[in-house]
């Protein structure tokens, strides 16, 4: 799949927004060490929003996945945390390890990973 092409430097043009398929958000908030909610930073999630983008990179996912990263989304305890829209799929404990399964089972198999599954 080809890359949208960059927008030109054109006065008023308007960028057409991609139409991607799942928008990955996964918490990257960092508190103090020894706060009592912990915190997904601190579980290493920095490094995995980076190797989900490369894992979309390496899959030439980026038409239909959109990975961000984003301050604490509720429930800590369960981080690391990620939540998919728009089907609004809740995941914790996610950990590098993890990302080939997501990525062909949901990103690319449309199925959520069951055992990964959290309530919001
Ligand atoms: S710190 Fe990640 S969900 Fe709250």
């Amino acid at each position: 799949m080809a890359r949208a092409p960059a927008p030109p430097a054109t006065p008023g043009y308007i960028w057409d927004m991609p139409n991607w398929k799942h928008h990955v958000f996964i918490c990257t908030n960092q508190r103090p060490a020894g706060h009592p909610k912990g915190s997904c930073g601190e579980k290493g999630s920095p490094n995995l929003v980076a190797a989900l983008k490369a894992a979309v990179e390496e899959h030439e996912l980026w038409g239909t996945v959109k990975v961000s990263s984003s301050s604490c989304l509720g429930p800590c305890a369960k981080g690391t945390t990620m939540v998919v829209y728009p089907e609004g799929t809740w995941y914790g404990g996610v950990t590098e390890a993890d990302l080939p399964e997501l990525v062909q089972q949901h990103f690319v198999g449309g199925e959520r990973v069951a055992r990964l599954v959290i309530d919001g």
